[in-house]
C-alpha cells in the first residue's frame, strides 16, 4: 500500500469514527440497548472502505468536511445494517463479524434487527438533515440515490438473489458467471458506486464526471466482492475477523467455484486495470483512487 493511502486511510478512518460516535450517542432512557447495539456494530473494527471512497471524492470536489463525514457516516451506518442482518441466523447464521461475536450473539436477535433497522432509518435522518448540505436538492439526490442503492434493486436484491442461490447451489443448479457478476453488483456494487459518486453529488459536479466514477466503482466493486469469494477459501479467519469456508459450507455458487481459484484471481486483477483506466479524465486529484484498488485487491480482510 502507498504511503500516501495509508496515512489518508488511517486520518479517514478516524475522523469518520468520530463522527459516527456523535451521530449514535449513548442514551441512558429505555431504549438505550438500540443505541448500544447500534454502537457496538458500527465503532469496533472494519475497513470503512465506504468512508473512505466517500470521503476521498469529496476531496476532489472541495465538499466541506461536515458535509463530507456525514455522508461517509450514512453510508457506514447502511454497510453495518446491512453486516448485522446478513449474519442474522435466517440469513448467513454467522457468529463472528469484525473479530467479535456478531451482534445477534452479543445481544440476542430481536435486538440485532431492530439495531440493523434503526441504523438504516438513522443513516437516511442524517443525509435529509439541512447541516449535510444547504441546498435540499442535493440532500434528496444523495437520499433517493442511496436509497436505490441499498433497495430492493440493489443491496437487497442482491441479498435475496444470493439466498435463493444457496438453495440452489444445493440442488446442483447454481448460477452461470453473467448471473454472478449481476447478484455481486447489485448486493456489494450499488454501495460501493453510491460511495464513489457521492462527493460528486455533493460538489454538484458535471455528468461526464460522474460517468467516469461510476464506471470506476463498477469495476471496483465487482473486484471487491470476488476477492471477499476468495478470501472466503484462502484467506486467514484470524485476519479476516469472520468465519471463513462460509460459502462452500452454504453450497454458494461464487466467482471461486465458477471459474477456479486462478480464473478468479485474474478475474479481480483484470477488473482492479479496467477500473484504473476509467480515471484517466483524472490528473494527481484521483490518486487515492487509483492506490486502493490495490488495496482491495491484496486485501487480508
Ligand atoms: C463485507 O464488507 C461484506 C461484503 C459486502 C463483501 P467489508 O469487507 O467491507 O466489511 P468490513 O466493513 O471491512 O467489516
Ligand atoms: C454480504 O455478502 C454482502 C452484504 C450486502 C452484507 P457476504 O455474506 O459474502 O458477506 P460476509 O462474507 O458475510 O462479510
Ligand atoms: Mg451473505
Ligand atoms: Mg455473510
Ligand atoms: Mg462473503
Amino acid at each position: 500500500m502507498s504511503l500516501a493511502l495509508q496515512a489518508a486511510l488511517k486520518e479517514k478512518t478516524a475522523a469518520v469514527e468520530t463522527m459516527l460516535a456523535r451521530l449514535i450517542p449513548e442514551i441512558p432512557e429505555a431504549e438505550g440497548r438500540v443505541f448500544e447495539a447500534m454502537r457496538y456494530s458500527t465503532l469496533a473494527g472494519g475497513k470503512r472502505l465506504r468512508p473512505f471512497l466517500v470521503l476521498a471524492t469529496a476531496d476532489m470536489f472541495n465538499v466541506s468536511e461536515t458535509a463530507a463525514l456525514r455522508t461517509a457516516s450514512a453510508v457506514e451506518m447502511v454497510h453495518c445494517y446491512s453486516l448485522v442482518h446478513d449474519d442474522l441466523p435466517a440469513m448467513d447464521d454467522d457468529s463472528m463479524r469484525r473479530g467479535k461475536p456478531a451482534c445477534h450473539r452479543q445481544f440476542d436477535e430481536a435486538t440485532a434487527i431492530l439495531a440493523g433497522d434503526a441504523l438504516l432509518t438513522r443513516a437516511f435522518e442524517v443525509l435529509a438533515a439541512p447541516s449535510t448540505h444547504a441546498d435540499p436538492a442535493v440532500r434528496c439526490t444523495l437520499v433517493s440515490e442511496l436509497a436505490k442503492a441499498a433497495g430492493p434493486h440493489g443491496m437487497v436484491g442482491g441479498q435475496m438473489v444470493d439466498l435463493l442461490a444457496e438453495r440452489k447451489g444445493r440442488d446442483h443448479l447454481g448460477l452461470d458467471v453473467s448471473a454472478i457478476t449481476r447478484m455481486h453488483q447489485m448486493k456489494t456494487g450499488r454501495i460501493i458506486g453510491f460511495s464513489c459518486m457521492a462527493g460528486a453529488i455533493l460538489g454538484k459536479a458535471p455528468p461526464q464526471i460522474r460517468h467516469a466514477l461510476q464506471a470506476y466503482a463498477h469495476d471496483l466493486g465487482l473486484a471487491f466482492q470476488i476477492v471477499d469469494d476468495l478470501l472466503d477459501v484462502e484467506g486467514d479467519p484470524a485476519r479476516m475477523g469472520k468465519t471463513q469456508g462460509k460459502d462452500a459450507a452454504a453450497g454458494k455458487a461464487t466467482f471461486v467455484t465458477l471459474l477456479g481459484l486462478e480464473r478468479a484471481k485474474e478475474q479481480a486483477r483484470a477488473l482492479g486495470e479496467q477500473a484504473i483506466s476509467h480515471l484517466k479524465v483524472f490528473d494527481e486529484e484521483a490518486s487515492l483512487l487509483r492506490d486502493v484498488v490495490g488495496y482491495v485487491l491484496e486485501r487480508q480482510s
